[in-house]
């Protein structure tokens, strides 16, 4: 964990003050106090703020999850989020997906392996909502292809139809996808 830190963009600074917040982010571990613009959104901070160029901006309304990160564990579209709005949470992006002492983590690994993508652009945002799946699975949280007669609250195991369902937010254009989907069957438990 990191010691506090202070920052703000130029972009920030030219905003009258009545339209900016102090907004203190965990990201990554580590605190993160800046003085925010109150319509930045958190996928802008990240990159332009932190220098965590990870997340990428696709389409910048909410359609192709290369954006995707995850807030209080739960993944999210950055590019739809008021960074201000989350004040007090915890992010963590790609950079800071492997756990401490890990140089990867096991998705990553597995990306590797089977060859999940191409061009690499959308695999961040694929590898956050894929974190996400598993935590979200493993919660007992339905998808759209979940049996409803199965009872709430339990694991849900994470088949072939779950997997594609689940990550059908994330769009690859280079067609990875059957690549993807073997990856994260590769770290079911
Ligand atoms: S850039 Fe956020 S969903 Fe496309
Ligand atoms: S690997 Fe190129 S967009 Fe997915």
């Amino acid at each position: 964990m990191g010691s506090q830190q202070h920052g703000g963009s130029g972009q920030d600074t030219a905003a009258s003050p009545r339209h900016r917040s102090d907004t203190t982010l965990r990201v990554n571990g580590t605190p993160r106090t800046l003085t925010v613009d109150n319509r930045r959104v958190l996928l802008d901070l990240l990159r332009e703020d932190l220098g965590l160029i990870g997340a990428k901006k696709g389409c910048d309304h909410g359609q192709c999850g290369a954006c995707t990160v995850l807030v209080d564990g739960r993944r999210v579209n950055s590019c739809l989020l008021l960074a201000v709005a989350l004040d007090g949470c915890e992010i963590t992006t790609v950079e800071g997906l492997a756990g401490d002492g890990e140089e990867l983590h096991p998705l990553q690994r597995a990306f590797r392996k089977r060859d999940a993508f191409q061009c690499g652009y959308c695999t961040p945002g694929q590898l956050c909502s894929a974190a996400g799946v598993l935590a979200e699975a493993a919660a007992g949280h339905p998808s759209h292809v979940t049996d409803p007669a199965r009872p709430s609250g339990e694991p849900v195991p994470l088949d072939r139809e779950e997997i594609r369902e689940r990550l059908s937010g994330n769009l690859c254009r280079c067609g990875a996808y059957p690549h993807i989907v073997e990856a994260v069957e590769d770290v079911i438990p």
